[in-house]
């Protein structure tokens, strides 16, 4: 895992240096400033609630055979079980369990993500809190009656808090070689997002979809330490059912579908880039340090500028593309961000739904101004580098029209010739 941290890197040192000439707090330790105090100050996320509700009575859970309060706490949480994602590399909190027999479930929508392992004391719970980053909490399998509660842990950020998550508390996905028992190999390990290409994705992840890539790293095990690439075949590129693969008792679907996973990997980085632009706003009011370097690479990322380009047509296997766009909401021609594309690429209007999350709403108003800001220069078409030609005409109107009609707290100079 160590290895894992180190080699994944998504490098923001650089546009820290140029942010601004007076000392900087090393980002990991941003989280104890006085404008944060991450591990005292009062949080509010869907865990959170979920607790209060708990609380109260509101809500309680209940514990069902062998995936115990799984199912329970998904739908409390208000989680698809269509976003099971499957991983089984060695990589996590529970690793001594989980292999290629017992993968890891991961399951999320857009501020909240459960991971189960079967036969695990307790399941692990990220929640995007509005002002806090990720918070990280365990419900145990184990404890029964009105005391149930989901348990912050902070020691969940051994790992998450990395270059891997942008140095804020946040989360990840990773892709790696891993040998027979799931444990990763000396080898490269990638952080992948977006951005990534598809060669390098998914190591240790099981993906059920059909595709045209030709190469991925998902669905193998390297079992030849001096050649790990030749790990990967036609027949672990192009998967569409695990049946057989493993004993699926307990599980709550049967797939680990490939639009379900190139969605988690957009958004993981989208929300750290969220966290993080919000952090710098509030540690740096005092200063009045500029945000327009955070706020540029976050409306870079939200409007996929340097998306890998899909390689052709993809389909999952799990009703999760249709249950994803289903949530809306829709502009007055009926238009969503959260329609996919899959074809090309992975939304049909490159704008990250992630702008209607809590988080990005709760953004101190000096950083939710840059990004405002930054947005508009790209999609009018002050900004005219080179690099966001990508974006057509009809491609950027569509997504002004959207958002100028889905988002109530637009600046003024968004609508003037409207
Ligand atoms: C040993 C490192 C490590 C520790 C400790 C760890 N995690 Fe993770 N976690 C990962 C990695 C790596 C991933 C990416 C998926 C994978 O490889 O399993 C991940 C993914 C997750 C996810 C899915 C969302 C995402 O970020 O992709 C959840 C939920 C999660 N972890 C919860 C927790 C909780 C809760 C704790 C603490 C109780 C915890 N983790 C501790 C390494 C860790």
């Amino acid at each position: 895992m160590r290895r894992f941290l180190v080699i994944a890197s998504i490098v923001w040192a650089a546009s820290l240096i140029a942010l601004s000439g007076q000392q900087r707090i090393h980002p990991s330790l941003i989280r104890n400033h006085q404008a944060i105090a991450y591990a005292t100050a009062p949080v509010s996320n869907p865990a959170s609630r979920l607790n209060e509700r708990l609380a109260s009575g509101d809500v309680t859970l209940t514990s069902n055979g062998t995936s115990g309060y799984l199912q329970s706490l998904l739908a409390a949480l208000d989680v698809p079980v269509a976003s099971q994602v499957l991983v089984f590399s060695k990589t996590s909190f529970q690793a001594p369990r989980i292999n290629a027999s017992n993968p890891r479930a991961i399951f999320y929508n857009d501020t909240v993500s459960v991971g189960w392992v079967r036969g695990g004391p307790v399941l692990e719970i990220v929640a995007q809190d509005a002002n806090e980053g990720s918070i990280f909490y365990t419900l145990s399998q184990e404890a029964t009656g009105a005391g149930l509660r989901l348990e912050r842990n902070d020691t969940c950020i051994a790992c998450h808090l990395a270059d891997a998550t942008q140095n804020v508390p946040g989360m990840l996905v990773g892709s790696v070689f891993p040998g027979p028992d799931g444990t990763t190999l000396y080898g490269p390990a990638y952080t992948t997002d977006h951005r990534s290409p598809f060669e390098i994705r998914w190591g240790g992840w099981f993906v059920t979809g059909t595709h045209h890539a030709a190469r991925h790293m998902g669905n193998a095990i390297a079992t030849n330490q001096s050649d790990l690439d030749s790990m990967i075949t036609p027949s672990t590129v192009h998967v569409t059912s695990l049946q057989g693969r493993f004993d699926m008792d307990g599980y709550l679907s049967p797939h680990s579908d490939i639009v379900a996973l190139l969605t988690l990997e957009h958004q993981v980085q989208m929300l750290n880039l969220i966290t993080r632009t919000g952090w710098e706003a509030r540690v740096g009011a005092d200063a009045g340090r500029p945000l327009d370097q955070a706020a540029a690479e976050l409306v870079d990322y939200m409007l996929f500028i340097d998306e890998a380009p899909l390689p052709g047509p993809i389909s999952g296997t799990a009703p999760f593309a249709s249950t994803f766009s289903a949530r809306g909401p829709r502009d007055r021609h009926g238009r969503s961000l959260r329609e996919l594309d899959l074809g090309r690429r992975l939304l049909r209007y490159p704008c990250s739904y992630l702008i209607y999350s809590e988080p990005f709403e709760a953004l101190p108003a000096r950083a939710r101004d840059a990004v405002y800001l930054r947005l508009w220069e790209v999609l009018s078409g002050r900004e005219t580098g080179q690099r966001y030609a990508v974006l057509s005409p009809a491609d950027r109107t569509a997504i002004i029209e959207i958002l100028r009609d889905t988002k109530k707290d637009l600046p003024t100079y968004w609508f003037a010739g409207s």
